[in-house]
């Protein structure tokens, strides 16, 4: 069991510095079961605990585990440049408490973003030790060949890269269509492994992470949802 006073409990969800959460405790603003919290100081247990904040429900997580199905045109990056940063498509909330893009996706690749706020987890996610198969359907520019197939199955030397880099899987769904699962997540890789092969990749999207698809998740494009345990437990080789 986890106990914290309610101002800093505020603080931990990302409503904002410690003295503005007091100020919406004192100002009647946090309410626990339809009763108003009075006195900010008073330990409260964490676990399972649902609070509202301007009428608005809000389940106490200790960490956030979230999928956004990422659109085209939105950057993964923390000063985004060109387009709006991902964050932009999530409660303000949990930017305050530090959510941060797990691995990048081009701001042009659209599908399945990992986010956390759990840096072990992100870092455990990230790590190439770990084998994770990210699942990606390409389009491409020319026809897909056999021979294409067969090269991205074999391995193609990518620029900067001491060995070449080759696709754990890789099958042809339609003419320009080409599923490439990857255990490696390097920049622009599956661009960068398909112009090697000598096609160019014109769309890409991120079906699944581990065993996590994005179509179980049934999330338009845009939309996002917290992780449950069990879809953190698919997140694995
Ligand atoms: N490979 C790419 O080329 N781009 C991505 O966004 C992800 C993988």
């Amino acid at each position: 069991m986890s106990k914290l006073s309610f101002d800093r409990l505020l603080q931990s969800q990302g409503f904002g510095t410690r003295k503005y959460c007091r100020e919406l405790i004192d100002d009647g603003e946090v309410s626990v079961n339809g009763e108003v919290v009075q006195n900010y100081k008073a330990l409260v247990d964490t676990d399972g605990l649902c609070f509202t904040i301007f009428d608005e429900e809000w389940e106490y997580r200790e960490h956030v585990y979230l999928v956004l199905n990422k659109p085209a045109n939105v950057e993964c990056s923390r000063k985004p440049s060109h387009h709006p940063g991902v964050l932009t498509l999530l409660p303000e909330q949990l930017s305050w408490r530090d959510v941060q893009p797990v691995g990048r996706l081009d701001h042009d690749t659209t599908g399945m973003l990992l986010m956390s706020d759990d840096g072990p987890f992100i870092h455990a996610q990230s790590s190439p030790k770990r084998h994770i198969p990210k699942i990606y359907v390409a389009t491409t520019a020319d026809p897909v060949s056999d021979a294409l197939i067969q090269q991205l199955l074999t391995g193609v030397q990518l620029h900067d890269e001491p060995v070449p880099l080759a696709a754990q899987t890789c099958r042809q769904l339609g003419e320009r269509e080409l599923e490439i699962v990857l255990e490696q997540g390097k920049y622009h890789q599956v661009k960068r492994m398909l112009a090697a092969a000598g096609n160019h990749c014109a769309a890409l999207r991120r079906t699944a992470i581990g065993q996590l698809t994005l179509d179980s998740l049934g999330l338009e494009e845009g939309e996002w949802c917290y992780l449950t345990a069990e879809h953190v437990a698919l997140l694995v080789p």
